[in-house]
């Protein structure tokens, strides 16, 4: 399929990687099941684009840990995008982790892959997982699609430096579940807590459409930027 002019302006000189990517997402993604038969049709702007779309909100060279990565969305869009960053894919399913091994061995991408579950005590390593050493604390941690942000933030929060910061991609209910659960994020450390519309941060020009994502967005501990 085709990728849509903003993929140009978004992935540059890296847009062949993310083609590739497209691929297996569309191959394998689709018949080992990890993505849904009627996805194919929006796989750069649901899934590459929306993923990507959250590259304004993090820092030049950050430890980014995607919790959750199934397919690979958002981190290996992210990280076709953005090679600066360190990213740690954390998926529990071992089907997911042999795909996402996989795709990194092909697209020759760095990320580094632990078979894992989030929890609230931190990461529980499960067997097969073959990186032995620690993972570092996370600038960004990452997730879409894998839990309401309460539970997110109290899996992030042993996984996040000080001040780093929490980006949940939601859906067009991200608001009511941020009034539904900020008590619980505040009670967790996390301050700031708000909805984000963001889009890539690309000078497409008038005619390219961006596609947006809706973002739940907290930073862990330190002094509220609130004011
Ligand atoms: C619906 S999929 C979303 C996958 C991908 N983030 C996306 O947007 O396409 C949810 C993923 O979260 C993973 N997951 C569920 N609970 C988890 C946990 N406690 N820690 C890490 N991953 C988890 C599942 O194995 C699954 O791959």
């Amino acid at each position: 399929m085709k990728p849509p002019a903003e993929a140009a302006a978004v992935f540059g000189g890296r847009l062949e990687l993310a083609e590739r990517f497209a691929q297996w997402l569309l191959g394998p993604g689709l018949t080992r099941g990890l993505l849904g038969p009627r996805e194919a049709d929006q796989i750069w702007t649901r899934h590459l684009l929306n993923g990507v779309s959250i590259t304004g909100l993090i820092e030049p060279a950050s430890v980014v840990l995607d919790i959750g990565s199934g397919a690979g969305l958002p981190g290996l869009a992210l990280l076709i995008a953005r090679p600066d960053l360190q990213l740690v894919l954390v998926e529990p399913k071992v089907r997911r982790v042999d795909y996402l091994r996989e795709v990194c061995a092909d697209l020759d991408l760095p990320a580094r892959i632990v078979r894992a579950r989030a929890t609230p005590g931190g990461l529980v390593r499960l067997p097969d997982d073959a990186t032995a050493d620690e993972v570092p604390l996370a600038d960004v941690v990452t997730a879409r699609a894998v839990a309401p942000v309460a539970e997110l933030a109290r899996w992030a929060k042993p996984l996040l430096r000080r001040d780093g910061r929490l980006l949940a991609i939601k859906g067009d209910a991200a608001t009511d579940e941020l009034h539904r659960d900020r008590a619980v994020l505040t009670r967790l450390g996390f301050r700031d807590a708000s909805v984000l519309v963001v889009s890539t941060s690309v000078d497409s020009g008038p005619t390219i459409p961006l596609t947006t994502a809706t973002v739940i967005s907290m930073r862990l501990g330190g002094v509220s930027r609130e004011t």
